[in-house]
């Protein structure tokens, strides 16, 4: 069963724009120090708000995973929503079982909060693409 939700994801082109409107203009809660996730192929900037997280991701590097939605929507968009789950293997066993696809091998990676991750294909979801997260241990981001 998924739990509460951890964040949503924005995809844009520069996370430090990006995070200048939702700060000024929203007048959202502080922002976090932006960093790169080579592996993923993007770079990450988080927004905290009183029950949840703004995940801002722009393409980093060559063949970026965000390239293709950029082409479609150059001024960036809502790109997935994450929530947590206790148990990420346990969780996609079930899932799977019951029909659901995976993205990629199916083997967890670990997400921007150090936690293992999976997003399950959008196709699933009513168009949705859902990212499942680790419940951390405790909370540092
Ligand atoms: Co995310």
């Amino acid at each position: 069963m998924i739990g509460r939700l951890n964040h949503i994801g924005i995809a844009t082109p520069d996370v430090e724009k990006a995070a200048k409107t939702w700060l000024a203009l929203y007048g959202a809660g502080d922002a976090h120090d932006a960093f790169d996730m080579p592996a993923q192929g993007v770079r990450v900037k988080f927004i905290d708000l009183p029950n949840s997280q703004i995940e801002l991701i722009e393409p980093l590097g060559e063949n970026s995973p965000l390239d293709a939605f950029l082409a479609k929507n150059p001024a960036g968009g809502q790109h997935h929503i994450c929530f947590e789950v206790e148990d990420i293997i346990k969780t996609r066993d079930n899932m799977r079982a019951k029909g659901a696809r995976v993205l990629g091998t199916g083997e967890p990676r670990i997400g921007a909060h150090g936690t293992p991750v999976i997003f399950m294909h959008p196709k699933d979801s009513g168009g949705v693409l859902v990212e499942l997260m680790q419940s951390p241990q405790e909370k540092t981001q």
